[in-house]
C-alpha cells in the first residue's frame, strides 16, 4: 500500500498520500487538504511548497547538484552547446545531428526581427533600463506573430522564434542606446558567435569573434537555462495557467528575472564589487555591514534560497572567468576583489553558521565585462539563458492533463464586517 501521513485536527485524523520524487524527495499530497479537512496551509515565499512534480531539472541544495533532463550541468557546460542544451530541455532528449540541425535551420530563420520593431526602441526614453525594454518588447511579439497554435510544428517555430528574435532584440537595443547601426544576424554564424557579433561589430571596425569567448558565452547560457522552480520561472508557471499566450508568460518571467534578489544579482554584485574597490576599506565594510541585522545590506551573489552549499553554476564560472581571462590575457581587478570577499566570507562565523556561499550570480558578471557586455545589460543575458528553462517549464504545464489554474489562497487579518461611514462623518 502506498505510504501516508498523518494528520490529526480537531480530534479527527486525516491521511495524505506520500510523493516520492525519482531521487527520493518526499512531499504530502494536500491537494484534498480543505476539502476534507477545512485547513489551508500558509507558507510565505513557498518556502515548504512544491508547486508542481517536474521532469525537467533536478537541484540538490545540500549536496550543491544540479542536472537538466538528468544530466549533469558540469557535463553539460563541458561537451554541449547552448543551442543543444536548449533543445534537451524543450523536448526531454538531446537531439540527433539531424534534429540539431533542423533546429539550427529554424533558429536561423527566425532570427530577423520585424523592422517596424526597431521603432518601439527608439521611443522609450534615453536611460530605460534594458529588461523593461525586453519584457514589453516579448510581449509585442504576440502582434508582431500571432499565430500560435498547439500544433507541434507550429510549436517549434514559436520556440525557435522566441529564442532567436529575443537574443536579436537584445542586441539590436544595445547598438540603439549607443546610436549606432543594428547589426543584422548572419546565417554562417552559431548561436553564440552571432550574438557577440550583432552586440560589437560595426561597419568601421569589423569585430574579431574570439572561440574561447564564443566558449565562455555558451558556458554562461548553459549555466542559466534551467532551475527548477525559482522566482521567474514560477511566474512564467501562474502566468501561463492562465492559458495565457507563451510571448505574455515569458514576459512575466522576465519581470520577475529583474530583481536585485533574483537575476538583477549579477548587475548588483558588480555595483558592489565597484562600491568596494573606490572606497578604502571597503572590503571589511562590506562584510560587517552584510552580518549587521539592522542594515539591510546584503553581499550581492550570496546566498541561495536552495542551495547550502557551493551553487555548482558559480564553482563552473569561477573556473571559466580564469580560463578567459588567462586564455586573453586580462585582467579585472573585480576580479581579485570578488576573489578576496569570498576567501573573507567563506572563513567567517556568519555566512558559515548561514551555509551562506556565492551564487550563480557571484562571478557571472565578469565574465560579461570580459566579454564587453555593459553592466545594465547583465540581466539581459541572464533572461536570453532562461529562455529555453521557462519554455520548457511552459510546455510542460501546458501539456499537463492535469493541469490547473494557479490560484493561491490566503489568511484574511483585515478589519472585520463595518458599516461604511458617509464622508461628512469622517
Ligand atoms: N548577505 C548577508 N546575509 C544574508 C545573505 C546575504 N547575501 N543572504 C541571506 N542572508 C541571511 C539573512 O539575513 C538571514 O539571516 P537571519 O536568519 O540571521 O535573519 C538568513 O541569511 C536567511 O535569509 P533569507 O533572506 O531568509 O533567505 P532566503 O532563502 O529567502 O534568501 C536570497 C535567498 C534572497 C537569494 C538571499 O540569500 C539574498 O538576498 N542574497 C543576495 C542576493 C542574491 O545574490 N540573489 C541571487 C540569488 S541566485 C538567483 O536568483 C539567480
Amino acid at each position: 500500500m502506498a505510504e501516508t501521513v498523518k494528520l490529526t485536527f480537531e480530534g479527527e485524523t486525516y491521511e495524505f498520500p506520500l510523493v516520492i520524487g525519482t531521487e527520493g524527495e518526499k512531499a504530502i499530497d494536500i491537494s484534498k487538504l480543505r476539502q476534507t479537512t477545512g485547513l489551508i496551509t500558509l507558507d510565505p515565499g513557498f518556502v515548504n511548497t512544491g508547486s508542481c512534480v517536474s521532469a525537467i531539472t533536478f537541484v540538490d541544495g545540500e549536496k550543491g547538484i544540479l542536472r537538466f533532463r538528468g544530466y549533469s550541468i558540469e557535463e553539460l557546460a563541458r561537451y554541449s552547446s547552448f543551442r543543444e542544451v536548449a533543445y534537451l530541455l524543450i523536448h526531454n532528449v538531446l537531439p540527433t545531428h539531424e534534429e540539431l540541425q533542423n533546429f539550427s535551420i529554424l533558429l536561423n530563420d527566425q532570427s530577423m526581427v520585424h523592422e517596424d520593431m526597431q521603432h518601439f526602441f527608439e521611443t522609450f526614453p534615453r536611460g530605460s533600463h534594458p529588461m523593461g525594454i525586453l519584457s514589453a518588447m516579448v510581449t509585442a511579439l504576440k502582434s508582431f506573430y500571432p499565430y500560435l497554435q498547439s500544433a507541434e510544428e507550429e510549436m517549434d517555430r514559436t520556440v525557435t522564434r522566441l529564442l532567436s528574435k529575443v537574443r536579436t532584440m537584445a542586441a539590436m537595443s544595445y547598438k540603439i542606446s549607443i546610436g549606432h547601426k543594428v547589426t543584422y544576424p548572419r546565417p554562417d554564424l552559431s548561436y553564440c558567435a552571432n550574438f557577440l557579433n550583432m552586440m560589437f561589430d560595426s561597419p568601421v571596425k569589423p569585430y574579431h569573434i574570439h572561440k574561447e569567448l564564443v566558449k565562455a558565452l555558451n558556458v554562461f547560457w548553459i549555466l542559466h537555462a534551467d532551475h527548477e522552480q525559482n522566482c521567474s520561472t514560477a511566474s512564467v508557471r501562474v502566468v501561463g495557467s492562465g492559458r495565457v499566450n507563451l510571448y505574455a508568460a515569458i514576459s512575466a518571467g522576465i519581470a520577475a528575472l529583474w530583481g536585485p534578489l533574483h537575476g538583477g544579482a549579477n548587475q548588483a554584485v558588480i555595483e558592489m564589487l565597484m562600491d568596494i574597490k573606490n572606497d578604502r576599506g571597503g572590503l571589511s565594510r562590506a562584510v560587517k555591514r552584510a552580518k549587521d541585522r539592522n542594515d539591510p545590506f546584503r553581499l550581492m551573489g550570496f546566498g541561495h534560497r536552495v542551495y547550502k552549499s557551493y551553487d555548482p553554476r558559480a564553482k563552473i564560472l569561477k573556473k571559466m572567468v580564469d580560463r578567459v581571462f588567462t586564455k586573453l590575457k586580462i585582467s579585472d581587478p573585480l576580479l581579485d576583489i570578488a576573489k578576496e570577499l569570498e576567501e573573507i566570507a567563506l572563513q567567517d562565523d556568519y555566512f558559515i553558521d548561514h551555509n551562506l556561499y556565492p551564487n550563480v550570480d557571484f562571478y557571472s558578471g565578469i565574465l560579461l565585462r570580459a566579454m564587453g557586455i555593459p553592466t545594465n545589460m547583465f540581466t539581459v543575458m541572464f533572461a536570453i539563458g532562461r529562455l529555453p528553462g521557462w519554455i520548457a517549464q511552459w510546455k510542460e504545464d501546458a501539456d499537463d492533463p492535469k493541469w490547473k489554474l494557479s490560484r493561491p489562497r490566503q489568511i484574511y487579518a483585515g478589519p472585520r464586517k463595518r458599516k461604511y461611514v458617509a464622508i461628512e462623518k469622517r
